[in-house]
Parts: structure tokens; sequence; C-alpha cells
């Protein structure tokens, strides 16, 4: 079972809401960063308080949802450490944790539903990264 650092924005609120749930019921552990409710708000402030507290939990993994994912990507990627992808569908959920290591899954509410969404998260959270020579391609990143 993983621990999860969960946050959205107000365009992300019900499908985190879905996803905390689901994801709950399936014994994982769930830190949930924000928002509180679906009120107009600034996605970076929860990618950050999310962020940061993944950096401090070894081994943690991060779920940032908003309307299309792409905001919450933009600010968690300003992490260092933080490898955050935004994902579509299983094929990306698979290849970016096997390749990229990806620590943090960013969803769009606006682009998934929430059954697509929890099975893109069922992906993620159970590939393995594959090492060898994705770590040197993922240490070349830091620019
Ligand atoms: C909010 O309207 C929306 O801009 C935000 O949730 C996100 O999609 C930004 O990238």
């Amino acid at each position: 079972m993983a621990r999860i650092h969960i946050a959205s924005d107000h365009a992300g609120f019900a499908l985190k809401s879905e996803l905390i749930d689901q994801l709950v019921a399936q014994g994982h552990e769930i830190i949930n960063h924000g928002c509180d409710q679906a009120t107009s708000c600034d996605y970076p402030d929860f990618a950050h308080a999310a962020c940061t507290a993944l950096l401090a939990d070894a081994g943690s993994f991060g779920i940032l949802v908003c309307g299309t994912g792409v905001g919450m990507s933009m600010a968690a990627n300003r992490h260092a450490g933080i490898r955050a992808a935004l994902c579509t569908n299983e094929f990306l959920a698979r290849a970016t944790r096997m390749h990229n290591n990806a620590n943090v899954l960013c969803l769009g509410e606006r682009v998934v539903g929430a059954g697509l969404a929890l099975s893109i998260t069922e992906v993620f959270l159970n590939t393995a990264f594959e090492g060898g020579r994705h770590q040197r391609r993922i240490d070349k990143i830091t620019a």
C-alpha cells in the first residue's frame, strides 16, 4: 500500500474526493493538502503544499488534480526532486513510472472521468521504475 499526498483546486475537488474514497477503501494512506471545498482558489498553493510534504516523506507518492492537470504539473515540476506527470490514459501512467520514475500523478477533472482516473491511478501506483539507462536520463533532466 502507498502513502499518498493528494491535493486539488476547486476544479479538481470532486474528482479528488472520489479518488480519496476509492484509495482509502483500497487501504492506501492518504494525506489531503486541500482544497477543502469547491470554492474558487489557486492551484499552485495546493501543489506546493503537497510537493513540500512529499519531499519530506521518502517513498511517498503525490496526486494533484485541477481542471486540466496542466497547471498542477507546471507548479509541481518547479520543485527539485518532483517528477510530475500529467496522464490521460493508463499507457502514460505505466510508461512514466517505468521510464521517468514519476512520483506525482497529475489529473484533469475536466479531461478524464472518475472511472478512467481511478484506473490511471491504480496503474501509476502499481508500476515499478525500471532503473538502469532510465536513471541516467533522469539524472540529466535538471539543467
Ligand atoms: C481553473 O479554472 C483551472 O484553470 C485550473 O483548474 C487548471 O486547469 C489550470 O491549469
